[in-house]
């Protein structure tokens, strides 16, 4: 069976650290989307690993597979896996023949186009990983694949098409001076060398048949989301988002999955108990202007610092409409909280429940991002809960969360929709409160 695993709201809900703690029962784990502007967190007995496109079960030892849908970095793919190989990990990653190569102009026209829009504060605060400019070269029909990088006269053929055009674009529209990031020879000398690497390594491989394959031998998949369902391409609040669709749909077409498997396996939302978000646009519970106070308690008390590019992150209440957007658009099965930890012992606990706009309650987001920012929050105040021994409280289960606590779960999954599966109450695989183990659920 499947599992995919979602993120619902702005990124860093801390999906690593569920695809970790099921990551135990899956055969293979599978990225769909994104490259290395994730970062995801797998903590086990205190050992922190921090993932960028290394699937997160290869802190458990499983094959990662990066599928069609992603975007990768060669450069910082291996240096991601010498970097784990020395920590003492074995990881068994393999890429997609046609998965899209994230080429060094692509970063660099990522910041130059970033900076372009900043005067019309039209800039996503992206990671400048290029991810948006590979995005656009896939669907442009002028992306590098990485199966191109195995035959050196078609990789040859590529960059001389696009090369050029790439240069032209720094140069006449932008008016700047492209560097060696956009010489013919010098590219093709390096991604040659990659796609022999890549090749002697064994890590190049037909994602989709070797999925099906093992999927009709009865092993598990589990398909670890990047990013989060506000900031995909489609239904997130563009234009500042990311290029892919983390969504669950992202699953099938991001891997050569069909959408029935997919739906008939589970798809859990994993959500932050507040909202965290590294980039730029409206954000209509953040804590700010008088609330600046408490985001600087949540976010130390977080860690709330992006684990990609290191910016502090902006802080908000939990928003529940954006939560009803996500588990539509996914059609979540189950749902885990993580980070109640860190809401306990304050003075008070809120969420936006709802919005106004125009006079009227919404339950769910405007199709627009500057309706959204219309959006005033309905919030909805909650008791708080206090500190308590989580590691404990995580060994003992449900019940022996705070019951303030527990109000406040209880809500989120009615709203929701679904059933809660996990509590996250602190970073490491150990303080986890695990009521359901998706694998273990009769589809
Ligand atoms: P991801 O991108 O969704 O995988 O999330 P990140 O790894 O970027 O950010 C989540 C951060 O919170 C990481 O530092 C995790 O170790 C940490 N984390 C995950 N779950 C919890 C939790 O329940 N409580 C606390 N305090 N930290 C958590
Ligand atoms: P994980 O998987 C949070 C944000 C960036 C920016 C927008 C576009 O760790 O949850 P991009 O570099 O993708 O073109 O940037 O998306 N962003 C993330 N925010 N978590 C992430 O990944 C993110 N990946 C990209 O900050 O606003
Ligand atoms: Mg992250």
């Amino acid at each position: 069976m499947t599992v995919t695993i979602v993120g619902s709201q702005l990124g860093d809900e801390g999906k690593g650290a569920l695809v970790d703690l099921w990551g135990g029962n899956a055969d293979i784990v599978v990225r769909y989307q994104g490259g290395d502007n994730a970062g995801h967190t797998v903590v086990e007995n205190g050992e922190e690993y921090k993932l960028s496109l290394v699937p997160s079960g290869a802190v458990r030892g499983k094959i990662g597979i990066l599928g069609n849908g992603c975007v990768v970095n060669p450069r910082t793919l291996f240096d991601e896996l010498d970097t784990l190989r020395d920590r003492g990990l074995d990881p068994d990653v393999r890429v997609a023949c046609r998965a899209h190569v994230i080429m060094p102009y692509h970063r660099v026209l990522d910041g130059i186009e970033e900076e372009e829009k900043s005067d019309d504060d039209l800039e996503a605060g992206t990671t400048g990983r290029g991810i948006g400019p590979t995005y656009e070269d896939k669907v442009g029909r002028r992306g590098i694949r990485v199966g191109d990088l195995l035959d050196p006269d078609v990789l040859r053929d590529r960059l001389e098409y696009v090369v050029p055009q790439k240069r032209a674009v720094v140069e006449d529209v932008f008016g700047m001076d492209a560097g060696e990031e956009f010489d013919v020879e010098s590219l093709h000398e390096e991604f040659v060398a990659i796609g022999r690497r890549l090749e002697e390594e064994g890590m190049t491989v037909n994602a989709g048949d070797f999925l099906g394959t093992r999927l009709d031998a009865g092993e598990n998949l589990l398909f670890e989301g990047a990013q989060g369902t506000s900031i995909d391409i489609d239904h997130g609040i563009y234009p500042y988002v990311t290029s892919s669709n983390p969504t669950a749909g992202g699953a099938s077409t991001g891997t050569g999955v069909g959408p029935t498997v997919v739906g008939r396996g589970e798809v859990v939302g994993v959500v932050k108990a507040y909202l965290s978000r590294v980039g730029t646009g409206p954000l209509p519970t953040e804590l700010d202007g008088d609330d600046e106070e408490l985001a600087d308690y949540i976010r130390e008390k977080g860690g709330e610092f992006g684990t990609v590019t290191g910016r502090p992150r902006r802080i908000g209440w939990l928003d529940v409409p954006m939560l009803r957007h996500a588990a539509r658009v996914s059609g979540f099965t189950g749902i885990a909280v993580n980070h109640l930890d860190v809401l306990a012992g304050m003075d008070t606990v809120k969420l936006g429940d709802a919005y106004k706009l125009d006079g009227e309650r919404m339950e769910t987001m405007p199709a627009t991002t500057e309706r959204w920012a219309d959006c005033d929050p309905i919030l909805k105040e909650f008791d708080p809960w206090p500190e308590v021994d989580w590691s404990a409280v995580a060994g003992e289960g449900y019940d022996a969360l705070p019951a303030a606590a527990r109000t406040y779960l209880d809500y989120l999954s009615d709203e929701v929709g679904a059933p809660i599966y996990a509590v996250g109450v602190g970073p490491d695989r150990a303080e986890t409160v695990e009521l359901v183990d998706p694998f273990e659920r009769d589809a």
